[in-house]
């Protein structure tokens, strides 16, 4: 694989701090009870407010709604709850005028077994779609080492292999190892999945020409199959990367896949770090380790070095042809950010979040400390992730803000707590989260140095120890960010080796940064922050 191009995406993903909206839980703009496309372009001046320059919409097509959006049964088409094509059109359009660009999401891997191509392909008889998905020899093949296999589903005498969920058929992009005992198991370049990845483009192109500026590609590590250091895939996304390079230059893909290593030189513009890799993301937030402590733990008691060991090495693979992208949450993942931090705890995350390399991404709700509901029946497939896909709490009114309809028709039910944050209170609060995030994510667009290729560099990182310091810097602008998440005072000496005369305060706490005969120390009081521009 050649090295990839730089695209001129890179230029607007510079200063790009990315909103996640679950579309369904945002703004139910006809009471209707569920969210939909015209409530997201009412809230675009709000966003816009925010800061944010990009969305990244969670899927909004046909859809049995199984699995939320995530089982397509027609790509080509908004799902009527949502709205229509035009709207799509429409809100593209809007978000422009104000900067905001918009990603839909990709759900390259599989579609809703309700999907026509399925329907056609579960057939006895041979048609164009047979080879489409992934199919066994017989119905008597129960099992495939390393794979589900759905059987006794069809009238054709075959099992499909899902990708997910059941009702998930795995479109068949074929198998890098085929298993020469399996002859089911086709090649890459075999005429079906040469078909399903013309398809593939023909959707992208679509949505390209309607004004989406990129795509979230669902489980973007999981097209090829028996693909272990994940070699076949990344070629097939380095081919869409430079198809697209040639003729969509200006948009970007961010792919889930969380080994930016892989998926960058493959092409991904950006990639996430996601929990269910390594425990690194997981340390920074939500720990599972038992006895583990997050290092965004006021007991102090977390390790920087969880994260950084991992980030580092990823950090250092992929600098200069794409970003790592550190999401807040996202509707996979629960508890939510907010849950258990205050104002001022939260803050010292964003701070961290904000000023880190690659590009930032904000769940919904996250900006103002949403909480996950707990113990609720599951929801389109949601289960345990249910809590965190609650409907938006914009106000104190009965539905929060989010719908006028009658509690009971409510796509989920909101958030019963009496304090439950909402962004008509906190546009009161000048130090509330959402206004701390806003005069972060505006101090990130002021400077270079903060944004998304501008240089990272560790300055104090220790196990044992809370205060975290770091570097960052772009073209002569010198920025040095201290954050301290545990609830007491911390204190630190600069390692003699960085070097610089004067730190005028940007951000947090003032007189952080002190010079004295022996060099600069660092001080912070009790979870707080400091961010200083430095000469
Ligand atoms: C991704 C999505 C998740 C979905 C799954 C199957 O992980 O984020 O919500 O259930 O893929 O498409
Ligand atoms: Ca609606």
């Amino acid at each position: 694989m050649n090295a990839v191009e730089p695209s001129p995406a890179a230029d607007w993903l510079e200063h790009a701090v990315f909103y996640e909206i679950y579309p369904q839980s945002f703004r139910d703009s006809n009471g209707d009870g569920i969210g939909d496309l015209h409530g997201i372009i009412e809230k675009l001046p709000y966003l816009h407010s925010l800061g944010v320059t990009g969305l990244w919409i969670n899927p909004c097509f046909e859809s049995p709604f199984r699995d939320a959006g995530y089982d397509i049964s027609d790509f080509y088409r908004v799902a009527p709850r949502y709205g229509t094509n035009e709207d799509l059109r429409t809100l593209f359009a809007e978000a422009r005028k104000l900067g905001i660009r918009v990603m839909l999401d990709l759900v390259a891997g599989h579609t809703s077994d309700q999907h026509p191509w399925f329907r056609e392909s579960q057939r006895h008889e041979r048609n164009r779609y047979t080879d489409w998905y992934i199919w066994t020899d017989s119905v008597w093949t129960w099992s495939a080492p390393n794979q589900q296999v759905v059987v006794g589903a069809a009238e054709r005498d075959a099992n499909y292999i899902p990708n997910f969920f059941y009702f998930q058929p795995a479109l068949n992009y074929g198998y890098a190892q085929p298993d020469p005992k399996a002859p089911w198991q086709q090649a890459v370049d075999a005429p079906g999945p040469r078909a399903v990845r013309e398809e593939l483009k023909k959707i992208m192109r679509f949505w390209f020409d309607l004004g989406a500026s990129g795509f979230r590609v669902d489980m973007a590590g999981s097209l090829v199959k028996n693909d272990p250091d994940g070699r076949a895939t990344a070629a097939l996304w380095h081919d869409f990367r430079t198809w697209m390079h040639r003729e969509y230059p200006d948009r970007a893909m961010v792919s889930e896949w969380s080994q930016p290593q892989v998926a960058i030189p493959a092409g991904f513009h950006m990639d996430f770090l996601l929990p269910f890799s390594k425990p690194g993301y997981k340390s920074l937030f939500r720990p599972t380790a038992p006895g583990a402590t997050a290092y965004f733990d006021p007991s102090g008691l977390g390790d920087i070095r969880q994260f950084l060991d991992e980030f580092e090495p990823l950090y250092a693979a992929t600098k200069g042809q794409g970003f790592i992208a550190i999401p807040t949450g996202n509707h996979d993942t629960v508890p939510r950010l907010g849950d258990g931090k205050d104002p001022r705890e939260l803050a010292v995350v964003y701070a961290f979040l904000l000023t880190m390399p690659g590009v930032p991404f904000i769940y919904y709700g996250d900006e103002i400390g949403m909480r996950s509901v707990a113990g609720l029946p599951s929801k389109e497939g949601g289960f345990g992730r249910t809590g965190a896909r609650m409907p938006m709490q914009w106000d104190a009114s009965p539905d929060a803000g989010f719908s006028t309809a009658p509690a009971g028709r409510l796509y989920l039910p909101i958030d019963s707590a009496a304090d439950r944050p909402t962004v008509a209170a906190q546009e009161m609060d000048p130090h509330s989260t959402l206004n701390t995030v806003r005069t972060l994510i505006a101090l990130r667009q002021a400077h270079p140095a903060l944004q998304a290729s501008g240089a990272f560099a560790e300055v104090v990182a220790r196990s044992g120890e809370a205060l975290f310091v770091y570097e960052r810097a772009s073209r002569g602008e010198r920025i040095m960010v201290a954050v301290n998440p545990a609830a007491r005072p911390c204190e630190a000496r600069l390692p003699a080796t960085v070097e610089f005369s004067e730190a005028r305060q940007l951000a947090g706490e003032a007189g952080a940064f002190q010079c004295d005969a022996q060099g600069w120390t660092v001080q912070l009081p009790a979870v707080s922050y400091a961010v200083v521009e430095i000469e």
